[in-house]
């Protein structure tokens, strides 16, 4: 028996031979452990098997198939994935939301195929299962191909993620067409879900799954298929997609192929005869809901005649023969304890209500939003409460109304508080504006990374090397608090960084020399650098040339906070700049906190260079349009730009009859052409720094 010919004694062609029995009878073995739970050899006999498959292998590379057990777990990461072309696109469905829906899509059907009145129009119904959708491949039998559905058309390839999936069968039992194409639904059970999310936690994991639907997805676009293996993946098959023989006349029957060959289907699928049965399995699946062992969120009929499926055909993107009848979002009575608030990176405040925790859909909620104050005027939610909310899918849980005779006497209105919950700082609700906005900004805890980030990046303070993670480490490990700290980092922290990992004294000090070039800024940058609200590098500037130095501006932006003022009103005379960005400034210079922080930033800086006007009109480029094209060696595409437009030049971004110049970098491409059609004066980047004198 070859079985027992030793490996390196095989030819090829018993190799070969050898290794299909091996395939097949690997298979065997694990669809009787997995599929029915029934293993018929001990674990010792599987490996042996595994092995000696792998050690033909091993001599035999050629003769790896696409069905070879060893390529089940465990390949080699991939770079990304390929792209898959589905031979038939995997359609998505209509919705119906009521009885009176369904009946509706009934009648359609029945028209559309002129039905007579007692004919009868079997339906199948099934669980609409809340995972992802898939495309298996089969060729003679074996797996070759999986592919996401992607848009429709064009999905992803995941067979090497799908090889390692206990409920998909890598040969087919019995005979099988040449080729079948099967779809169905990934998606991962709760139980499993729930102890993969604790695994997780326990190992100090930062990121949980919010649901199975998003754990199952996460989990099979894993780049490395040996991730994927470890995570309990299942499928449900429920769809035909490309075929090259009948191998049934209906829907059901062909549910009843496909167990045959080994896929896993659901067993609650039924078959209806009308629409009043397939009515009914939907109102007892939706009571049976919580407690299926997986998330659904709906149910889908599908007209049970494939000649039929075949004559009602598609609209745009949805069969004409299906419709997915979905479950209202779940829905649960608590009480709401609190209303709180939170505050954004930005700074926008969000209320959000403090619930006595309930179970909703499976899932325990005990926070939910209530979006912002109006809404919670317009609802009128009062703490102390009796509230619905309710979960619809992956949507964040939402308080939807108010059982109003359950309202506890006493319970108040909600009122707003014009104070930020984290630093304390005025918090403002602008006219018409939904969101209320802390002024905090660089001393508000919530705000400060971001704010110190803005504050170093490159158009503002263009501090090198201290990016988004190095503020973050800074700040976290309490070394900055404010724009001011940054400069007092060398002083007090140098022997503490060149300590840190991934620091030495060569990284730190390159950190100091850049944060030293910085003593010195222009007015324009400071200003930006300070993130007040809609200030932005062209308002930065506007103001800067509107005060000339620092001193002044800051006098005069204190004396505006007065809205009567004679600087209020400069201030929003000031071409480009409104009542709205003239507010802004003012709350901003309407903190205290904002002051100190300003001045204690001022008395870290050697000099604020005022900005001068350029002397537009003597500017050889005053009142010019010009296009950047290609890239540029000396200068980014911004300072370009920003540069000219400081000598009272206009910047467009394409070319036309209008453009005076056009300056090409490297690589410059259409724009160039263009410019050379229409006999536009073209400059190299050297000619223009001559232009504008450099
Ligand atoms: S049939 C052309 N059957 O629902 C019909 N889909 O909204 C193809 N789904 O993309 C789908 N359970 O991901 C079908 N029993 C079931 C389903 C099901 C879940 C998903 C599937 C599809 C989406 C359509």
């Amino acid at each position: 028996m070859s079985k027992h010919v030793p490996v390196d004694q095989l030819t090829p062609l018993e190799a070969a031979v050898e290794l299909a029995r091996l395939a097949e009878e690997i298979a065997r073995h694990d669809r009787a452990y997995y599929q029915a739970d029934a293993p018929v050899v001990s674990d010792a006999e599987y490996d042996t098997l595994r092995q000696r498959n792998a050690a033909i292998e091993a001599r035999f590379p050629e003769l790896i198939g696409p069905d070879s057990p060893s390529r089940r777990v465990g390949a080699a990461p991939l770079e990304g994935f390929g792209k898959v072309r589905h031979a038939r696109p995997m359609l998505s469905l209509d919705n119906a939301f009521s009885d009176d829906d369904v009946r509706e899509f009934v009648g359609r059907v029945r028209r559309f195929l002129g039905l007579a009145e007692d004919k009868a129009v079997e339906l199948v119904a099934e669980p609409k299962i809340d995972g992802l959708s898939i495309s298996l491949r089969y060729e003679n039998g074996v797996f070759v191909l999986g592919a996401t559905r992607g848009d429709g058309t064009e999905g992803e390839d995941v067979t090497a993620n799908l090889r390692s999936l206990k409920d998909l069968p890598q040969r087919l039992n019995g005979p099988a067409p040449k080729v079948l194409e099967v779809r169905g639904e990934i998606y991962m059970r709760r139980a499993d879900f729930l102890t993969m999310n604790e695994a997780r936690a326990a190992a100090g994991e930062k990121t949980l799954f919010a649901n199975p639907r998003n754990a199952a997805a996460g989990s099979l676009r894993q780049l490395d298929p040996a991730i994927t293996a470890r995570r309990p993946l299942s499928l449900f098959c429920y769809a035909l997609g490309e075929i090259s023989e009948t191998v049934a006349e209906t829907h059901w029957e062909f549910l009843a192929r496909l167990r045959d060959w080994g896929f896993k289907v659901n067993d609650r699928i039924r078959l209806c005869h009308g629409v009043d049965e397939a009515l009914a399995f939907y109102h007892s699946v939706g009571e049976e809901r919580a407690q299926l062992p997986y998330d659904i969120d709906g149910v889908v009929y599908k007209v049970d005649r494939f000649d039929w499926q075949a004559r009602l055909g598609q609209v745009s993107r949805s069969p004409r023969w299906a419709t997915a009848h979905k479950f209202p979002a779940e829905q649960a009575q608590t009480i709401l304890r609190k209303i709180d608030v939170s505050v954004g990176r930005t700074g926008a405040l969000t209320p959000f209500a403090i619930l006595e925790p309930v179970t909703v859909g499976g899932v325990v909620v005990s926070r939910a939003t209530l979006h912002n104050e109006d809404e919670i005027a317009r609802k009128d939610f009062r703490e102390g409460d009796t509230v619905i909310i309710q979960r619809a899918g992956d949507v964040i849980p939402q308080v939807v109304a108010v059982v109003a005779d359950k309202r506890p006497p006493g319970a108040e209105p909600w009122r707003p508080k014009d104070e930020c919950p984290i630093c304390h700082s005025h918090a403002v609700k602008p006219e018409g504006e939904a969101i209320r906005r802390c002024t905090g900004g660089l001393t508000c805890d919530a705000q400060v990374v971001e704010r110190l980030i803005h504050f170093a990046s490159r158009n503002a303070f263009d501090i090198e090397g201290l990016g988004e993670k190095n503020v973050e480490f800074l700040y976290r490990t309490g070394r900055i608090h404010s724009p001011a700290d940054i400069f007092r980092l060398e002083e007090r922290h140098a022997d503490w960084l060149k300590s840190q990992p991934g620091w030495g004294e060569r990284s730190a000090q390159k950190l100091f020399d850049a944060i030293r070039a910085r003593r010195i800024i222009s007015l324009d940058r400071f200003i930006f650098a300070l993130g007040i609200r809609q200030v932005g590098e062209a308002t930065g500037r506007l103001l800067a040339l509107n005060y000339h130095s620092a001193e002044a501006w800051r006098a005069a932006m204190r004396m505006a906070t007065n809205r009567d003022s004679d600087e209020w009103g400069h201030l929003i005379s000031i071409d480009q700049i409104g009542p709205s960005v003239a507010g802004d400034i003012a709350d901003f210079f309407a903190e205290q906190h904002n002051l100190t922080a300003i001045e204690d930033l001022v008395g870290r800086l050697d000099r604020i260079d005022n900005f001068t006007a350029p002397a537009t009109a003597e500017s050889p480029i005053a009142g010019k349009t010009v296009v950047f094209t290609g890239s540029l060696q000396s200068l980014t595409r911004d300072e370009a730009k920003a540069r000219a437009q400081s000598l009272g030049a206009k910047v467009a971004g394409s070319v036309s009859a209008k453009t005076d110049y056009v300056v090409a970098g490297s690589d410059a491409g259409s724009k160039l052409t263009k410019a050379r059609d229409l006999g536009v004066t073209i400059l190299t980047e050297e000619e223009w720094l001559e232009l504008i004198g450099r």
